[in-house]
């Protein structure tokens, strides 16, 4: 029987005028949130405390009931659906875990395989495939909760929660908890899973840098569940909706936006790369092709050996007489904000880029980098028209 992770599937979500009113209150918890989310993606919704997260997210498995508007889950309402049939088909992640400690951690993945009555086989293969996605040993099954450290009951959480390939997923504070080097290695691990199983995910958190991370889209929130910007996080960066949001994601935007982006995605600087021995016409002419008004002597695999100076290219041939390092060197993979320190630490104007062989890529500059900050972000042509009116 196929039940591989390989097969998974995701359903889209929508939230049409969702509305949340707790008995007694005065003022709503979630006021009116229109938003969509497509299937495979990451929704996150941010914001201060109180501002409606984790009552909106409840109401997806109605944990929490809709007072007005609507929930749809693949194109169809919430509300048409059981609760216990929901909340067994959606997997639902929080801080503290709760995971059940006289069970093994086999049977608290398999928690709701059970209720789904799939054969003992079939959990056995099942769980032996999430041990090895969450990238726990496969021992780990026989052992108890308070066996494992916090990151790895984190882990074990979302396992549980992905056991039955469920169409959404929502994640509640699920990396709060946890130290924040632990924390980054969870966020990154499950966003390498993610990038596998593409399911579409309600994601909440407080912290807006978690957000700027996990999110293809950032949900913010105010206070009575309002929401304020609905929006990809490089977009959110650059045009902030209101004075809230502005404040809300800091007065470093700039530098998250550089957090987010690698030097491959950015439009390189050019420099002439010239290998000892090349005449030295076809050296200049090469330089006057290029952004860069030096040149780079590179080995016979492409990789920079250092700027050339003016008498490297006096004689018939380039000879190896340098001005200066090549450094820094930066990788296409680095994202810019680190590779903005570079050239910051180093005090030079160009740094050369190199690719996963050392050969040289391309110059990063000061320049490059603010034009990068100035240009606006790719046109998201599924920005706007995901907030339904
Ligand atoms: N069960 C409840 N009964 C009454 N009010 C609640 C209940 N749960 C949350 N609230 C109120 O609803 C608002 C939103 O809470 P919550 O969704 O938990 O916010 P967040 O997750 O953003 O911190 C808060 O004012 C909170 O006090
Ligand atoms: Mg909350």
């Amino acid at each position: 029987m196929p039940d591989r992770s390989d097969r998974s599937t995701a359903e889209p979500l929508e939230f049409v005028e969702a509305t949340k009113r707790y008995p007694g209150a005065p003022k709503p918890a979630v006021d009116k949130l229109s938003l969509k989310v497509p299937a495979g993606e990451i929704c996150v919704l941010v914001g201060p405390s109180g501002c409606g997260k984790t009552t909106a997210m409840r109401m997806v498995n109605r944990m929490n009931e809709i007072t007005s508007g609507d929930i749809l889950l693949g194109g169809r309402s919430v509300k048409d659906r059981k609760p216990a049939e929901l909340r067994r088909e959606i997997g639902y992640v929080i801080q503290h875990i709760g995971l059940f400690p006289h069970w093994t951690i086999g049977e608290n993945i398999a928690t709701v395989l059970k209720l789904q009555d799939w054969d003992k086989p079939r959990i056995a293969k099942r769980v032996e495939e999430l041990l090895e996605l969450i990238s726990l040993p496969a021992d780990t099954r026989d052992r108890y909760p308070s066996q494992l450290s916090g990151g790895q009951r984190q882990r074990v959480g979302v396992a549980r929660a992905l056991a039955a390939d469920p169409p959404v997923m929502l994640m509640d504070e699920p990396f709060g908890a946890i130290d924040p080097i632990n924390r980054e290695r969870l966020q990154n691990e499950f966003l390498r899973l993610q990038a596998e199983l593409r399911k579409t995910i309600v994601f909440v958190t407080h912290d807006i840098d978690e957000a700027i991370k996990m999110g293809d889209r950032i949900a913010i929130l105010q206070e009575g569940g309002k929401l304020a910007q609905y929006a990809p996080p490089a977009e959110l960066l650059m045009y902030p909706a209101s004075r809230f949001v502005e404040d809300f994601v800091g007065s470093d935007r700039a530098l998250k936006r550089l957090a987010l982006q690698r030097v491959r995605d950015i439009d390189l600087w050019t420099a002439a790369a010239i290998r000892v021995g090349t005449p030295v016409a076809e050296a200049r002419a090469k330089i006057e092709e290029a952004d860069v008004p030096y040149a780079m002597l590179v080995d016979e695999g492409g990789r920079p050996q250092g700027w050339l100076s003016d008498r490297g290219l006096t004689g018939e041939r380039v000879t190896k007489d340098l001005r200066s390092p090549a450094e820094p060197k930066v990788e296409l993979d680095d994202v810019l904000r680190d590779a903005l320190a570079d050239l910051l630490t180093s005090e030079t104007r160009y740094g050369a880029v190199v690719d996963h062989t050392g050969a040289l890529a391309g110059i990063l500059s000061l320049e490059v980098i603010q034009q990068f900050l100035h240009a606006a972000p790719a046109a998201s042509p599924t920005g706007a028209d995901l907030l339904t009116e």
